[in-house]
């Protein structure tokens, strides 16, 4: 039997009826079109689906949508202001930090949590904060630096 859930997402209030089986990254993707919450493992292990649950970052594959009843998500989308990036999103994009992209909008989500509570990271530190996020493509090291680079500025 669906459960009628109102939580926040992006700012906005939203109601809907979910099933108690349906992930929050199900209902960001099919119900909201969020897509640049990704799909990889669909099982906590790649951090690709990562968003912010009442400001700390979290694996949406692995949260049932049917317990977000007056809680507050926050997805990739909900970065940007209108045509402006986020420091984070534009240090990424300088630095070449993206190759295929499917790993990135969950490593800045984390990233961004990160840097709320850590401002002058070091490179040890910056690993660290995205071991549960990985990247097939890019090595990490321009990951790293480019988080570096928004965190300096
Ligand atoms: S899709 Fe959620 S951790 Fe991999
Ligand atoms: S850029 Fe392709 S998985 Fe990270």
């Amino acid at each position: 039997m669906k459960k009628l859930v109102t939580l926040e997402i992006n700012g906005k209030l939203q109601e809907l009826a979910v099933e108690p089986s349906e992930s929050l990254l199900q209902i960001l993707r099919k119900q909201w079109n969020l897509i640049g919450t990704k799909r990889g493992c669909d099982s906590g292990g790649c951090g690709c689906c990562t968003v912010h649950l009442d400001g700390k970052a979290v694996y949406s594959c692995m949260v049932f949508a049917s317990s977000l009843d007056k809680h507050k998500v926050t997805t990739i989308e909900g970065l940007s202001s209108g045509n402006e990036l986020d420091p984070l999103q534009t240090a990424f994009i300088e630095e070449d930090a993206v190759q295929c992209g499917y790993c990135t909008c969950g490593m800045i989500m984390t990233a961004k949590e990160f840097l709320a509570k850590e401002d002058r990271p070091d490179e040890e530190q910056i690993r660290h904060a995205i071991a549960g996020n990985l990247c097939r493509c890019t090595g990490y090291q321009k990951i790293v630096k480019a988080i570096k680079v928004a965190a300096n500025r």
